[in-house]
């Protein structure tokens, strides 16, 4: 390896596993999903998701991360030499998120510093065009959003700062601080928000159950799809930051932790957010279908209207929330980062500083794109193609991979000898037999919708990104790493 740092302590493993898990997904995604496929019946779906595909699938990444000690591209190489060219494809998709996940951090700056003034005004979807998201509209693409563009050079400056210190003076301190901050900040808003007028509307509409959806395969894709994302599972980040530990490490336990504290913090956050909502609708007569929505329309529209008719608990609401989004997203973005920069260090034999600055360069140049005037709409493009299409079937091929071409049965050992938690057939049996065909179907039926309805400029957008990953990968696998 280039380099051989570790963590100094398990503590840092596991905040930076938590804080790569709890991210923009868990705020702005959990609630509209449980909300949208059966409320409180969604939670039996979720559950199983979590023990036959969270738990199973995160053990064996941790276990390979652990046991090889390398990087993600040298693991894959190692486990036969022709595998190195996939290793990169899956890098490449995984730095694509980076390049607008920053982005969307970005945005989220913007609300930040408005919600110290409330400068978004009364038309707030307006101002999320205007100053921050853009539109649809292709021909503004010539033109840069000023404030998204400068928000996306200063959190890559952040991330730069983060990812090019030692591992445990970087990642490890910067995890221990946010993510606490993060917990308590969101205790807060949730406490309040519980005692809002109106919040039991919120919660009842949250948790209404329809057992009829038990039967509907879309509520079982729901609640895998979630799973996957929320855990970061499948994107080389926790093998990468496995590899980082030392001798002697828990691995099972480690992984139930973090799956408790993700899921507890998103179903946590659930409840506010549903609270939240359940106060406008009592407080302005909208009913509660008209409000709930996900993702940037929820946090950057909905969210803000709210604030501006809520006083004074409005004022501090706001920044603590878009404070609150900023330390998820920072400490999932240098998660994100982290498969590239192991990867690339191996690959070049650089130091960690020059690795980092050179991708930060590179990544924050490709960010830039997605700062014009078509902002959010070509985010939900690429988002949508490198992992419906990309991301989602290289964690397939992944688990295929290490069940079948590595020899899961010398992992279990390793796995178990810390741990009290310990796995043994079922385990194998799941990795080797269920999650491939599940993983693939997902693939296959989330492939088919993609395409379904695609239009031109989204054709092209996905030729674009193709050619790209995969020259890039042909040139990376030729470069030869001296070692
Ligand atoms: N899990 C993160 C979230 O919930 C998102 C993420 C996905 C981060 C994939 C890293 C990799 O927002």
């Amino acid at each position: 390896m280039g380099d051989t740092s570790q963590w100094n302590s398990q503590l840092s493993f596991l905040f930076a596993m938590i804080g790569a898990a709890v991210g923009l997904g868990n705020i702005w995604r959990f609630s509209y999903v449980v909300y949208s496929n059966g409320g409180g019946t969604f939670f039996i779906p979720y559950l199983i998701a979590i023990a036959i595909l969270g738990i199973p699938f995160l053990i064996l990444e941790y276990g390979i991360g652990y046991s090889f000690k390398d990087s993600f591209s040298n693991v894959m190489k190692r486990i036969n030499p022709k595998l190195e060219f996939v290793s990169w494809i899956l890098l490449l998709f995984v730095f694509i998120v980076l390049i607008y996940y920053m982005v969307i951090l970005s945005w989220d700056l913007t609300y930040l510093t408005s919600s110290v003034t409330f400068s978004w005004g009364s038309d707030v979807a307006a101002y999320f065009v205007q100053n921050v998201g853009g539109s649809s509209n292709l021909s503004n693409l010539g033109s840069l959003i000023i404030p998204t563009a400068i928000g996306a050079l200063i959190i890559w400056v952040i991330v730069w700062f983060i990812s090019h210190r030692d591992l445990n003076e970087g990642i490890g301190k910067i995890s221990k601080i946010l993510i606490p901050a993060l917990f308590i900040i969101m205790i807060g808003i949730v406490i309040y928000a519980l005692t809002l007028p109106g919040a039991s509307i919120g919660i009842q509409t949250l948790l209404q159950p329809d057992w009829s959806k038990l039967t509907d395969i879309n509520i079982w894709l729901a609640a895998f799809s979630q799973i996957l994302f929320s855990l970061s599972m499948g994107q080389a980040i926790a093998l990468t930051y496995a590899s980082y530990l030392p001798e002697g490490s828990k691995i099972n336990d480690n992984v139930l932790l973090v799956v408790f504290a993700n899921s507890s913090f998103e179903v946590f956050t659930a409840f506010g957010i549903f609270s939240i909502l359940g106060f406008m609708s009592f407080s302005t007569g909208t009913p509660m279908v008209q409000l709930v929505s996900e993702g940037t329309g929820l946090i950057f529209v909905v969210f803000p209207m709210i604030f501006n008719i809520m006083g004074i608990m409005g004022h501090i609401l706001a920044p603590l929330l878009f404070l609150a989004i900023l330390f998820a997203g920072i400490t999932s973005a240098v998660a994100i980062f982290e498969p590239m920069v192991s990867s690339m260090e191996d690959k070049l034999n650089w130091s960690r500083k020059k690795t980092v600055t050179l991708l930060s360069i590179i990544g924050c140049a490709f960010s830039l794109l997605f700062t014009t005037g078509i902002s959010s709409y070509l985010v939900g493009v690429v988002d949508g193609f490198v992992n419906e299409f990309g991301i989602l079937f290289l964690i397939a091929i992944q688990c295929i991979i290490f069940a079948w071409i590595y020899n899961v049965d010398s992992l279990i050992p390793v796995i178990n000898e810390n741990s009290r938690f310990k796995v043994g057939s079922l385990w194998k049996a799941i990795i080797k037999y269920v999650l491939p065909c599940f993983l693939i179907a997902m693939w296959l039926i989330g492939v088919y919708y993609l395409f379904a309805d695609v239009d031109s400029f989204e054709a092209i957008v996905y030729v674009i990104i193709m050619v790209l990953v995969l020259v890039f990968s042909g040139i990376l696998t030729k470069i030869n790493s001296n070692k």
